[in-house]
């Protein structure tokens, strides 16, 4: 059966690793199944069976800041082109746990790659996968769960082996928060910070609160039970 959603909706979230991000993508995902709206669940860098390669060395494999973001943009093009892309052309609401700004933040100002460059690589790689001809494909909406570096790393401290960017110290991710910020700067309206140092409760409160005034969801939706992300 086709979608009654003509439009597709593209909302990433983004935030320093122990953020805690990830615990509300699938509690969003159930909200808007309740609403009748297909939902493409994804992740960056991955979301192919290409681009899982390219993540897997990417957290792994050493590497210098240009092959890391080449990487990066590489994996993007092939999951815009195979599964985001299509997604929203059927209407999808995708949620995509990273996207764009996370390069920004981890390889621009994380690692202090020229950010024009990741901008001409941006335009190239996210241009000519939409439909309308010129459009740079970005998402429509920005999750920014901001967390100050020391608690994002109290969070992260022994949960699992670290991969090479968890590895990284606490002056990196300080970086990197200071990234996300400058975007979310650049971009207000698409970006929606959301401030993690809260309770999982309040956190989850704060989405709702902003999912119910853009209008992307209604409190019939948002206020059943087994909302709040386990
Ligand atoms: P995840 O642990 O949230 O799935 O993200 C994987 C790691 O990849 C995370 O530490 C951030 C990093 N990353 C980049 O460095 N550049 C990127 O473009 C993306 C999407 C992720």
């Amino acid at each position: 059966m086709n979608s009654p959603f003509t439009h597709g909706l593209f909302i990433s979230f983004e935030g320093i690793d122990g953020a805690g991000k990830s615990s509300h993508i699938e509690g969003l995902a159930q909200a808007f199944r309740r609403q009748g709206r297909a939902v493409t669940l994804t992740r960056e860098p991955g979301g192919t069976p290409l681009a899982e390669k390219l993540r897997a060395l990417m957290l792994h494999d050493a590497m210098d800041p240009l092959t890391e973001a080449l990487l990066a943009f590489a994996a993007r093009r092939d999951h815009l082109c195979e599964v985001i892309e299509p997604a929203l052309a059927r209407g999808d609401v995708v949620l995509c746990d990273r996207f764009t700004d996370a390069t920004f933040a981890y390889q621009g100002a994380g690692r202090g790659f020229d950010l024009q460059a990741l901008t001409v690589l941006e335009r190239m790689v996210q241009t000519g996968t939409a439909p309308e001809p010129g459009l740079l494909r970005e998402p429509h909406l920005t999750l920014w769960f901001d967390l100050p570096a020391e608690l994002a790393a109290q969070r992260l401290a022994g949960a699992r082996v670290p991969d090479r960017f968890e590895a990284e110290p606490g002056s990196f991710f300080a970086r990197v928060a200071a990234g996300y910020a400058a975007r979310a700067e650049a971009a207000p309206r698409r970006f929606a910070r959301i401030d993690s140092s809260a309770s999982r409760e309040q956190v989850w409160h704060s989405i709702a609160q902003l999912m119910l005034e853009r209008g992307l969801l209604g409190e019939a939706a948002l206020a059943q039970p087994g909302t709040e992300a386990a």
